[in-house]
């Protein structure tokens, strides 16, 4: 397999605000962050074709082509840009409607290594703490890494919030895999998982 060579967003460089309505329905929602080609969105999709499915991209020629992919469905909506910025912005409005946060994935995101560069990774204290004042306590994050000290270090900001761990798990969820997933674990790497909410 070609090594792959991509260039990271730096997210707080990305200030554009975005605004959602609402999908006019109480029906339960998935998010996908960060979700580069979608098939994890998709695979869930055929699985839970009643539900509804918010995207975050960052990269907008990748958000584009994540519109296309779902343009047929309109309990798809992609947004691109800062999902972190966003996140409430575009998810209290559905929880207005009485729609469940029903899981929010964050798959494999950009570990952003170096410490001077750790405050754009997207689960960070700051912004779990900043959840409690909107997003219901059911609502349960699942993190998938390949990267064990980031594993590790994700644990760390949580020990900083009302949110606790409630599984470290081993298979992909919905037995669903993610491009970047496949390539890793192709390349023999181990994958840690992780689901978390407000107890
Ligand atoms: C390592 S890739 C993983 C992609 C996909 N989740 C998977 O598992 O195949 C991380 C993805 O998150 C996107 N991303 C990074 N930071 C983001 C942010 N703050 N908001 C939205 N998307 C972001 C990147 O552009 C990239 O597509």
């Amino acid at each position: 397999m070609p090594k792959r060579v991509r260039t990271h967003v730096n997210p707080l460089s990305i200030t554009h605000e975005f605004h959602f309505e609402g999908f006019g329905n109480d029906r339960p929602i998935f998010v996908d962050v960060g979700a580069y080609k979608g098939e994890f969105t998709e695979g869930l999709l055929a699985q839970f074709p009643d539900c509804n499915f918010v995207v975050f991209e960052i990269r907008r020629p990748i958000a584009e082509k994540l519109r296309e992919k779902f343009a047929d469905h309109e309990n798809v909506v992609v947004f691109h840009g800062d999902a972190g910025l966003n996140f409430r912005n575009i998810l209290e409005p559905c929880i207005a409607q009485g729609a469940q946060i029903k899981e929010i994935f964050v798959n494999f995101p950009d570990p952003w290594f170096k410490d001077r560069h750790k405050k754009r990774r997207f689960i960070t204290t700051k912004f779990l703490n900043s959840c409690t004042d909107w997003l219901p306590a059911e609502t349960e994050f699942i993190f998938q890494t390949d990267q064990e000290f980031l594993f590790n270090e994700t644990k760390e900001y949580l020990a900083e919030t009302p949110y606790e761990i409630t599984e470290e798990f081993s298979k992909p969820p919905y037995d669903q895999t993610t491009d970047w997933e496949d390539a890793k674990v192709a390349e023999g790497k181990e994958i840690w998982r992780m689901r978390f909410k407000r107890l």
